[in-house]
């Protein structure tokens, strides 16, 4: 694997799965596979599961990690091409992604939307620029519009949970549903998780969310989609959710009804369905204490999943090619 930017970067779901739960049963069972490599995480935006289990993850496969968050303590990049650097932005990233090159042998990048100008941002120019430049393996630590790691993580996690359900033949209904939040937020998260989940394919998948927040047919398509979430959580097998921001008149906030945040009351109307987010998340606002409290919630098994997706992607990345 040359980069880990979204689903299409990888040839099979369920064998990256597979990995990252062996790796999960056997932490340590490739510590030498990255000796003497190192992995350079540079962050324009705030983590913290991301950057944490990033870092594990290559400390397992026996790598040097250097974290940098360019957003506080780096240059201002410029990201345009033959930009006249007049303004604020110090350096260019066709000039620093290329010593970044040079000094590690993989570079991930977390990278987060301006949510004000929609073709910006889905032009995803800033990771761009780096995989362009750098010359070396880049992962999205979570880029403008997806966040591939979380949804690795996402279908691992179900996938440990599906081999206790023992649903046989019978599919997974799966259900992403929008829910209140208190700030404008990115579609990433959303638009992977349909991305993935339509593509892996084994699962009846619905989302569900107010009128105005449709997300982009790019990512939907394939799934059923409605705005009534009752109907939506009707034998639900697992409901992830997520807050997003308006896609079409973009990056805003338009009905916050306080309705769609779930409660265990709507958990009823599922299959006693387990419950997904990938945090930070605000309670009380998107979730319910009684939910993330409860014997449903997955939020911090999922988080713990972190460690596995990444390190997975990162030894597809430094496996040995013939
Ligand atoms: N889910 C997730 O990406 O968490 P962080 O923002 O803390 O990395």
């Amino acid at each position: 694997m040359k980069q880990f930017i979204s689903v299409s970067d990888v040839p099979d779901i369920d064998a990256m799965v597979q990995k990252a739960l062996a790796y999960k049963a056997d932490p340590f069972k490739d510590r030498t596979l990255g000796r003497d490599k190192r992995i350079g995480c540079l962050f324009l935006n705030p983590s913290m599961r991301t950057r944490l289990s990033t870092q594990i993850a290559a400390q397992q496969l026996g790598m040097e990690t250097i974290i940098f968050n360019v957003g506080s303590e780096g240059w201002s990049l410029e990201f345009e091409e033959e930009a006249i650097m007049s303004g604020s932005s110090v350096e260019h990233v066709k000039d620093a992604a290329p010593i970044m090159g040079k000094y590690f042998d993989i570079l991930a990048i977390r990278t987060f939307p301006s949510l004000k100008n929609r073709e910006d941002d889905y032009s995803e120019l800033f990771i761009k620029q780096f995989i362009k430049y750098a010359g070396i393996p880049v992962v999205s630590l979570e880029s403008a519009t997806l966040h591939p790691l979380q949804s690795l993580t996402d279908i691992i996690t179900i996938e440990e949970e599906n081999q206790k359900l023992k649903k046989g033949n019978n599919k997974l209904k799966i259900v992403l549903t929008w829910a209140p939040h208190v700030k404008p937020l990115p579609q990433c998260v959303a638009n992977s998780f349909c991305q993935w989940i339509n593509k892996w394919g084994k699962a009846d998948f619905v989302i569900t969310f107010p009128e105005d927040y449709e997300l982009s047919e790019q990512f939907t398509r394939g799934a059923t989609v409605t705005h009534d979430q009752d109907e939506a959580l009707k034998n639900a097998d697992f409901v992830y959710v997520k807050n997003w921001s308006t896609y079409t008149d973009y990056g805003k906030i338009y009905c916050n009804d306080p309705e769609w945040m779930l409660t265990n009351e709507k958990l009823q109307l599922s299959n006693n369905a387990k419950v997904m987010h990938c945090l930070p998340v605000r309670r009380n606002v998107e979730l319910s204490d009684e939910v993330l409290d409860g014997p449903n919630s997955l939020v911090t098994q999922e988080a713990g999943n972190r460690v596995w997706a990444a390190q997975a992607v990162l030894s597809e990345i430094l496996k040995p090619t013939m």
